[in-house]
């Protein structure tokens, strides 16, 4: 059975009566669908998320960053190895908050996904061009840069990332792109990561940006769409399981 993935990214959101409701809310209602699920929580509650999805494999742990450094005088910083110890499955890394607020670059964004893989934990990369860029026609030319960044210091590891396509301009204000804006940039990520590796057909590029219930269904259609990074609508229950809900209805048998 071929699922498609969907990840919430909780962002800076969340307290641990909310996280617990939210949580318990999702794996009640996520039960019989076919889907890949996973929640990105903020550090600080990841023993708590731990310790609420033990003994059960519906939903995975994530985290929304993770420091490019191994380890080391580096005040605030959280190395892969500390989050493998919390039971994390993915990290988000590069996501255009990160960008756009915290100065991350494109190198950074590379080693970020190498300390991630060295750990163990599926990085889940963010590419994605702000509103200037697209209105001046350099889309494919952005996301194809931020993704060359982390090929180069990767190499054929990157068969084993998750690529998530965020257009900027689509982030938490209600504009999403097209299902047909969506593939056109997630075939032509999918052309430049079969150049990289053999692999490139396993490796799930999901889309973000104002993912909703109501939107959900014609973008995960999309044959190059494999799910979503789901943002604002992660963190309501009935939001999240309709997302979910519409990716197992777009579940193949492989
Ligand atoms: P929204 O779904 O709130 O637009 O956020 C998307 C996102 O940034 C997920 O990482």
């Amino acid at each position: 059975m071929q699922k498609k993935l969907i990840v919430g990214n909780w962002k800076m959101n969340g307290s641990l009566a909310a996280n617990q409701a939210l949580v318990r809310g999702v794996l009640d209602g996520l039960k019989g669908l076919q889907v890949n699920a996973a929640v990105c929580a903020p550090n600080v509650y990841l023993p708590q998320m731990q310790a609420m999805l033990q003994d059960q494999r519906a939903l995975d742990l994530g985290a929304q960053d993770v420091s490019l450094h191994e380890q080391g005088a580096y005040t605030g910083e959280i190395s892969a190895d500390m989050l493998r110890e919390f039971g994390i499955r993915y990290v988000i890394v590069g996501h255009s908050e990160r960008r756009q607020y915290h100065g991350e670059q494109d190198p950074h964004v590379a080693l970020k996904v190498q300390r991630a893989l060295h750990a163990g934990i599926t990085p889940i990369v963010c590419v994605g061009e702000t509103l200037a860029e697209r209105r001046e026609g350099r889309t494919e030319e952005v996301v194809k840069r931020q993704l060359a960044a982390v090929i180069h210091v990767n190499g054929h590891c990157i068969s084993e990332v998750v690529l998530a396509y965020e257009p900027v301009w689509a982030i938490g204000t209600g504009l999403t792109a097209t299902p047909e804006e969506a593939q056109q940039v997630h075939s032509v990520l999918r052309k430049q990561l079969k150049a990289a590796t053999e692999q490139a057909q396993r490796i799930a590029i999901v889309y973000g940006g104002s993912m909703n219930a109501s939107n959900a269904l014609t973008l995960l259609k999309q044959p190059d769409i494999d799910g979503g990074l789901i943002g604002g609508a992660a963190l309501k229950v009935s939001d999240f399981l309709a997302i979910m809900a519409a990716a197992s209805q777009c579940a193949t048998a492989s």
